[in-house]
């Protein structure tokens, strides 16, 4: 089974790049842009990451990125998780980056976002690992913030593939959204937001989700199993979910096994994701492991997710097509 996880095609539609960031890198880049850091080994680091739920890891994950400052920062961010993705046979992925927090401590836009695109270039190139951008505006800030980002965005339009909405839930629903998400849409992107997992009034977000932005895709979504009009719905839609296993694990205590196997049962499309791996530790084939370890997850069904997200990604047809059929020869084979 280790084998055949590990060698899986696999696609990733819900990981923040500025998730991906290694105590290591964090160390090196602190070191290279003068920044002190409290910490004297990245060993340290790591044991200082002391989160169990969505506001204290976000805590940490937004002080990490602060070494981020130039570029190449951000260029080698990128790459260094590419490299990782290419080695665990990821082929294509839609990750995530967060500008807010970069603008507001002086990092251009431009620089952010031009670093990340071209390590993304080159890891097609050099790697082999296709991808599509995502921005996420982040949901405890401004609506008025997110407009000036989406401004900044449609300078870099060719660059980016769609918005998404992340960071702390409670008391930001997604309506605080509902013109800036109207006018993405307008300008020809597509629309995700995150519905976090045990939120205050999850069942009421994901139906302003649905019904108000109308997304294209759902990250997390695990609560829509507790309401059979929203799993109707999304099921009609056919609405991908972008589930990440190791992350529920720190945030809501539970790997949610169960509940993505009842999506399956459903018929919706739930996918393995791994949200930000460096914090949680745990890239896509470690995800998709878990289910196996703890769960007992069939090839069939770890066949079927890894589908499912070839399926829901925003790729091309042509790209689609290619994906899927090295699923279907790789498990076949
Ligand atoms: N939820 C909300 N905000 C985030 C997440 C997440 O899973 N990861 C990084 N920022
Ligand atoms: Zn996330």
């Amino acid at each position: 089974m280790q084998a055949f996880v590990e060698g899986l095609p696999k696609v990733e539609l819900h990981v923040h790049l500025e998730g991906t960031l290694e105590a290591e890198q964090l160390f090196e880049f602190a070191q290279r842009n003068g920044v002190d850091l409290p910490y004297a080994t990245p060993a340290e680091v790591v044991a200082a990451y002391d989160f169990n739920d969505l506001p204290s890891f976000l805590a940490i994950y937004y002080k990490g990125m602060e070494v981020l400052h130039t570029e190449q920062d951000f260029y080698d961010l990128t790459m260094a998780y590419l490299t990782k993705a290419a080695a665990q046979n990821v082929r294509y992925v839609e990750p995530f980056f967060d500008p807010q927090p970069h603008t507001n401590r002086g990092v251009p836009f431009d620089t952010v976002i031009n670093g990340i695109y071209r390590a993304l270039q080159d890891g097609a190139r050099d790697l082999g690992i296709e991808s599509q951008l995502i921005m996420c505006f982040l949901r405890d800030l401004s609506a008025e913030s997110a407009e000036q980002h989406l401004d900044h965005a449609l300078r870099h339009k060719d660059k980016l593939i769609g918005v998404g909405l992340d960071s702390d839930e409670f008391n930001n629903p997604p309506r605080k959204f509902a013109a800036v998400f109207e006018r993405a849409r307008t300008e020809g992107f597509k629309l995700t937001m995150h519905c976090d997992v045990n939120q205050q009034n999850t069942q009421e977000h994901i139906r302003e989700v649905l019904d108000l932005i109308q997304v294209d895709r759902i990250d997390h979504g695990i609560n829509s199993l507790e309401d059979d009009r929203l799993i109707h719905d999304i099921r009609e839609r056919g609405l991908g979910l972008t589930i990440c296993p190791i992350s529920n694990r720190f945030c809501v205590q539970n790997l949610t096994g169960n509940e993505i196997r009842r999506m399956l049962e459903l018929g919706m499309k739930p996918t393995i994701n791994s949200d930000d791996p460096a914090y949680f530790r745990g890239y896509m084939t470690e995800n998709f492991q878990a289910l196996a370890d703890e769960h007992n997850y069939s090839r069939d069904e770890l066949q079927q997710l890894a589908q499912n997200a070839i399926d829901v990604s925003w790729a091309d047809t042509a790209t689609k097509d290619r994906l899927g059929q090295e699923l279907t020869a790789y498990c076949a084979a």
